[in-house]
Formats: structure tokens, C-alpha cells, sequence
């Protein structure tokens, strides 16, 4: 049995389509039922807030997608998940991370990297994977003005990054899920190729057939620009600051995971946005 937590997000719904597909025994993991239904099959009902829920979607020999929302119970919840399936006795666990935790790091870099640490000392046999950003973030990122100009913000200056397709992260764990489980890794995940934001401007205006422009802002005007976006104070600081790392070039090297694992390159952000040109206003 493959249990999805966070079966109702970008991840966990691939996750559980391509599981589907294979005809692999699932469970998913959500908080409200007409998620359930929406994916059909299995599920069960429950918060990684509430232990005893857990404990009704965990078996012995399970293996299990550990994945959730950032935020300020997000540690506490997933350290608490991988508790459990010790005590339940799971056979294996894959946690979504993300690339560069590091206990202590800024926002997610931090969270992942405590909860890490712990997945890596609770006697479990684990996957981590550690994506990039998502291309599925621009779907929100890029806004556009009465007058069909496109825009998109961010602090990382001339740096490269791989974004990936978080349907690929989701291909890569129904791969490690559905497999024996082997020796404990952690995989970097990218795209295969690692474009400037500028240039991720020209991809959209090419594919979308209207200009989409690149606006570097310092890391206090993004700072503020998240904070009239209603991103709490101190996170927006930090976010902004975070763009500035990732634009040093820490996110600009590719690697082969996706395709080693999955047998196929990853999608590229021309295919991502063409698949979505529908859902960018
Ligand atoms: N976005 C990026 O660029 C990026 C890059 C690298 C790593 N990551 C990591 O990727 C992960 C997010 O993956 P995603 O994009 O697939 O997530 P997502 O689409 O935001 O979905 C989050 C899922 O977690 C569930 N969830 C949240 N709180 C829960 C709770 N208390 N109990 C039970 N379920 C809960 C949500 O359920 P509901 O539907 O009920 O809300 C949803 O199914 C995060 O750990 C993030 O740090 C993201």
C-alpha cells in the first residue's frame, strides 16, 4: 500500500494519477472528503495535525509520500508523521523537500532541513527529494495589466534556475514508491536546462504570443511588494532575501534524476507553459 499525504496538492494529485495509471495500491491522505471523491478510489479522511487520523491511514509495510504546506505547525506535523510511521512499522518513506535545506536556513530551507535530520535519525528507510522551484509557480507569479502587458517579479538578478515541473517530482516518487526500496538518497531535482529569468520571459512571450517581461527588484522592493500581497512582515523579508541566494547561481546546475529515474528527459518550461496557456491571465 502507497499512502499520499498531501494527496489534494500539485504533487500529491500526480502522484496519485500516475500510481492509478499503474494500477498501484494507493491510499490518499486528505483533509476533506470531496478531495477524497475527486480522486476516487481509496482514501481517508484526517490532518497531519491529528495523530489518530494518521494512525487510521498508516500499515505495517506501507510506503509513504511524506508531503504538506509550509507554515508554522509544518515541522512539528511532519516530524510527527515520521514518528508514527516508525511506530507503525512503514517500509519506506519519500519526503518532499526541497534543494539546499539545511537546519537553521530561511523559511522552507530550515523546515526541510530540520525535518530531514530527523526522517534521516528515526530508523526509517528514506527518499528525500530536493526540487527546485516549480514552473508551476509563474501560473501565479506572472500578472498581467489592462494593457496585455505580462510581468513577473523577483530578486535573483541575472541567476540561472532549474525550474521543475512539479509533475515530475511526483514521477520521480511514484518510481522510488513502486519500486523495491533500496539504499537511502537524496536526489537533487531540476529541469533539464537552467534559464535566466529574463530569459523565462522570452519562453512566455514566445509561447504565449504576448510580452511577458522579467522585473528584477531590490530585495526591499520585493520585500514590500510581498507585503502589499499580504505575505506576513518578517516571511516577506525573508523571501525576498531567499530569491537573492537562489539568484547567486546555488539553483543553476541541472542534474539527472528525473531522468534516471523515470526513463524520460524532464518537461521543459516551453511545453509547461503551452500546457497552461489557458491558466495564465
Ligand atoms: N513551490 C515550489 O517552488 C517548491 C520548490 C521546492 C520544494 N517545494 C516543496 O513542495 C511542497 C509542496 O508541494 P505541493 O506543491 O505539491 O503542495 P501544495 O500543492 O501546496 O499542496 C499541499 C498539500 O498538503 C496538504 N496539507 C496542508 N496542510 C495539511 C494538514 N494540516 N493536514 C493534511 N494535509 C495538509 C494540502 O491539503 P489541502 O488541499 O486540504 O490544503 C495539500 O494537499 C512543500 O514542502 C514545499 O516546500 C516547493
Amino acid at each position: 500500500m502507497i499512502v499520499v499525504t498531501g494527496a489534494s496538492g500539485q504533487i500529491g494529485r500526480a502522484l496519485v494519477e500516475q500510481l492509478d495509471r499503474w494500477g498501484a495500491p494507493r491510499r490518499a491522505f486528505v483533509r476533506q472528503h470531496r478531495h477524497g471523491t475527486e480522486l476516487g478510489g481509496d482514501y481517508v479522511v484526517g490532518d497531519l495535525d491529528d495523530p489518530d487520523s494518521i494512525r487510521r491511514v498508516l500499515v505495517p509495510g506501507a510506503r509513504l509520500l511524506l508531503n504538506g504546506s509550509l507554515g508554522p505547525e509544518f515541522v512539528t506535523q511532519q516530524r510527527r508523521l515520521v514518528d508514527l510511521a516508525a511506530e507503525v512499522g512503514v517500509a519506506h518513506v519519500v519526503k518532499v523537500s526541497v534543494r539546499g535545506a539545511t537546519p537553521g536556513g530561511l523559511l522552507g530551507l530550515g523546515m526541510h532541513g530540520e525535518v530531514e535530520t530527523h526522517l534521516r535519525n528515526s530508523g526509517l528507510a528514506w527518499s528525500i527529494l530536493q526540487p527546485v522551484g516549480f514552473m508551476q509557480n509563474l501560473l501565479t507569479e506572472v500578472t498581467f495589466d489592462g494593457d496585455g502587458q505580462g510581468r513577473f517579479h523577483g530578486s535573483y538578478g541575472p541567476g540561472r534556475v532549474g525550474y521543475i515541473d512539479a509533475r515530475d517530482v511526483a514521477a520521480v516518487a511514484a518510481a522510488l514508491l513502486t519500486r523495491p526500496v533500496g539504499e537511502n538518497e537524496t536526489l537533487v531535482l531540476t529541469g533539464s536546462e537552467a534559464p535566466t529569468h529574463e530569459e523565462i520571459g522570452e519562453v512566455l512571450t514566445r509561447t504565449l504570443g504576448r510580452p511577458v517581461r522579467y522585473v528584477d527588484l531590490a530585495v526591499p522592493a520585493m520585500a514590500e511588494r510581498l507585503r502589499s500581497a499580504g505575505v506576513p512582515a518578517a516571511a516577506a523579508d525573508d523571501l525576498a532575501t531567499l530569491m537573492r541566494l537562489v539568484g547567486d547561481g546555488r539553483w543553476a546546475s541541472t542534474t539527472s534524476a528525473v531522468r534516471d529515474l523515470t526513463g524520460r528527459p524532464p518537461r521543459t518550461l516551453a511545453d509547461f507553459v503551452a500546457g497552461h496557456a489557458d491558466l495564465f491571465r
